[in-house]
């Protein structure tokens, strides 16, 4: 077995916000909860992180996100219920919500502090060891045959044992809803970054390569998470972390290879159903001669 300093076995997910850009429907539900087709979006992120090997899935909770824990828990009424109606196929997908030798370990976010402040809540749980970061509202889509983003990412950091970043090219005039890169080239998808900043203005952002939530990262980030006062928005950044580890520590950029629908927006949302629909087992078919009818 290798050691655990180029494994990674636990995954954060930070998953206190709000959710306010889809009221009412996160009125009395965690926007993690959101479905695209038939399954949360949570769940996709969970099982892109069991896809890379991880075990331990840390969430970063706060009130009103009680749905998320049943999600992952066992549900013993509908369970009996499908069993006695003899609902096999429904019975294993609601058993089945996440692999047996999985923890999903829950931590609360007592105040709004920021992304930066939720991944330091983790620290106790994550200890001296390499952990994964998910963003759940940026949901990753692969083609058949590529690995899961995440999986793509353990990938190389067993190769590169440092912090990693899955980034992307964005339009300039998006600069401001992202974490935003500069890189020195390194190799085809891999590129060592430089200077990174929390959702700077078009006019003075270093570049428009955007991190996307997915992050490999060393346990030396909580010791600079520890020390950080509020940075863009008023909030603990992640961002403001990075950029002091980066101080001491080599941080890579991953152009990774897939689609990513920001299903924190409402169009990303639609966007993602849409594809998630056109490839659904049981009706992409139909819902594809649909969409051909109405165009
Ligand atoms: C967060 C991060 C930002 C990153 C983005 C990716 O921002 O702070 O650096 O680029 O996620 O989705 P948020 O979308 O939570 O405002």
């Amino acid at each position: 077995m290798k050691n655990n300093n180029s494994v990674v076995r636990k995954a954060v997910f930070p998953v206190a916000g709000l959710g306010s850009r889809f009221l009412p429907a996160t009125k009395a539900q965690p926007k993690e909860m959101l479905p695209i087709v038939d399954k949360p979006l949570i769940q996709y992120a969970v099982e892109e992180a069991v896809a890379a090997g991880i075990t331990d899935m840390v969430f970063i909770t706060g009130r009103n996100k009680r749905a998320i824990e049943d999600h992952f828990d066992t549900a013993y009424e509908l369970e009996s219920e499908l069993e006695a109606g003899g609902k096999t196929a429904l019975l294993d997908l609601v058993r089945n919500a996440i692999p047996k030798n999985v923890n999903c370990i829950y931590i609360r976010q007592s105040a709004p502090l920021g992304l930066g402040h939720a991944v330091l809540c983790a620290r106790p749980v994550i200890g001296d060891e390499p952990f994964a970061v998910l963003l759940a509202d940026d949901f990753m889509d692969v083609d058949g045959g590529t690995k899961p983003v995440l999986a793509q990412m353990t990938d190389v950091f067993a190769r590169e044992a440092c912090s990693l970043l899955a980034v992307q090219d964005v339009p300039r005039s998006h600069t401001r809803q992202y974490g935003i890169v500069s890189v020195d080239p390194h190799e085809k998808n891999l590129a060592r970054v430089n200077s990174i900043v929390e959702k700077p203005a078009p006019e003075v952002a270093p570049s428009t390569l955007a991190v996307v939530g997915r992050y490999v990262l060393t346990p030396t980030i909580f010791n600079y998470l520890e020390g950080l006062g509020q940075g863009a928005g008023g909030e603990i950044q992640l961002t403001d972390g990075i950029a002091a580890l980066m101080q001491a520590e080599q941080v890579l950029a991953y152009r990774y290879a897939g689609m990513r629908y920001d299903c924190g927006s409402k169009l990303g949302y639609l966007k993602a159903t849409v594809a998630m629909g056109l490839k659904h087992p049981a009706m992409g078919q139909d819902f594809a001669e649909y969409l051909e009818q109405i165009r």
